[in-house]
């Protein structure tokens, strides 16, 4: 019958049905997939709907010519009705998946944030311990506050203007406080000796370098710390201690350390000396660059020198030092 097969022409096939694999959610679905099922929902609503138009159009026609095409027109009808429902459970499947992200990433959000305050506490605490040792050590080592906290704003002078990013500055800052607390173990007369050292009085000295790594145990907030304290007396020739590293095998923030602990305790009054003029320092630690100390940091240094940098920080800090006085003895 010609009829039959005018009717199939006219009906434009659309396969809906799902291919393998399509059917569920995928597990991890990423805007690519969100996208792609979006433009198969409206594809698949476009084409129902443009189809049913076509249908009704043709079924009018054909009605007109023929009036025994029920059951076409009942098939018809069946197929249409399935692509509706196939729309609908994409438009529902899109839903369901947009709304498991979106929980996903609150939960991520969450999680992250729990994280940042953890990781601060972390970083409270361990700032904490930190004053507590260096109580500790300056007590005992009579070294002075001051020196501590402009080797600290030295130290980070100089990792800043190596142009190494904030956290490490910041890093390289508080851990360089440390670089004497294996000092709590060195006895008193060898510490506070004013004659020269003998062999075995100086292996006991270098032994605070150990005793620090050690003291500072094994949390990652103070990684930079160990290093500094374990490697803050080696030298760029191989020629330090406690190991003899030289060059790069010294850590970059220990290399930075030393550059500033010497200088500043050169141009520092101590018992046995008198402080030295900041030429009569700088000086000294250029005459070092590449044996002593890491040639490329001490000319970062002697720049910062130039613009006034260090300068700037030893009157800041004492500054500090003074309203500190003040502060206490007005109460
Ligand atoms: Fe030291
Ligand atoms: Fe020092």
């Amino acid at each position: 019958m010609s009829g039959d097969d005018d009717t199939k022409d006219m009906v434009e096939t659309v396969d809906v049905s799902p291919r393998e694999g399509e059917s569920s959610i995928p597990q991890a679905p990423g805007a690519d997939v969100f996208r792609q099922l979006l433009h198969q929902a409206v594809r698949v609503a476009d084409m129902a709907n443009s189809q049913a138009m076509r249908m009704a159009l043709d079924f009018a026609k054909v009605y007109e010519r023929e009036q025994g095409v029920r059951k076409e027109f009942e098939n018809q009808l069946k197929q249409m009705t399935l692509m509706e429902k196939q729309a609908t459970r994409y438009a529902e499947d899109l839903a369901g998946m947009l709304r498991s992200e979106r929980e996903r990433r609150q939960e991520l959000e969450r999680a992250l944030e729990q994280e940042r305050i953890a990781s601060e506490e972390l970083r409270r605490t361990g700032l904490q311990g930190i004053s507590h040792l260096l109580l500790a050590a300056t007590i005992k080592d009579r070294t002075t506050g001051t020196h501590l906290q402009r080797v600290r704003r030295y130290v980070e002078a100089i990792a800043e203007r190596l142009g190494l990013p904030e956290d490490l500055v910041e890093e390289f800052g508080y851990s360089s406080v440390m670089h004497d607390v294996g000092k709590i173990h060195t006895p008193d007369h060898i510490l506070q000796s004013e004659h020269v050292l003998s062999d075995d009085e100086f292996s006991v000295i270098k032994q605070h370098c150990i005793d620090g790594e050690k003291m500072l145990g094994t949390a990652r907030f103070f990684e930079t710390a160990r290093a500094i304290a374990r490697e803050h007396h080696e030298r760029w020739d191989g020629k330090g201690y406690p190991d003899g590293k030289k060059g790069e095998e010294i850590s970059l923030a220990a290399r930075i350390v030393s550059i500033a602990d010497v200088f500043d305790a050169l141009t520092s009054k101590r018992p046995y000396k008198e402080a030295w003029s900041a030429e009569a320092g700088l000086k000294a630690i250029e005459a070092g660059a590449g044996e002593r100390f890491d040639p490329e940091i001490v000319a970062g240094f002697i720049a910062l020198a130039g613009e006034g940098v260090l300068e700037r920080i030893s009157s800041e800090v004492a500054a500090s030092e003074d309203e500190d006085h003040s502060g206490s003895s007005a109460k």
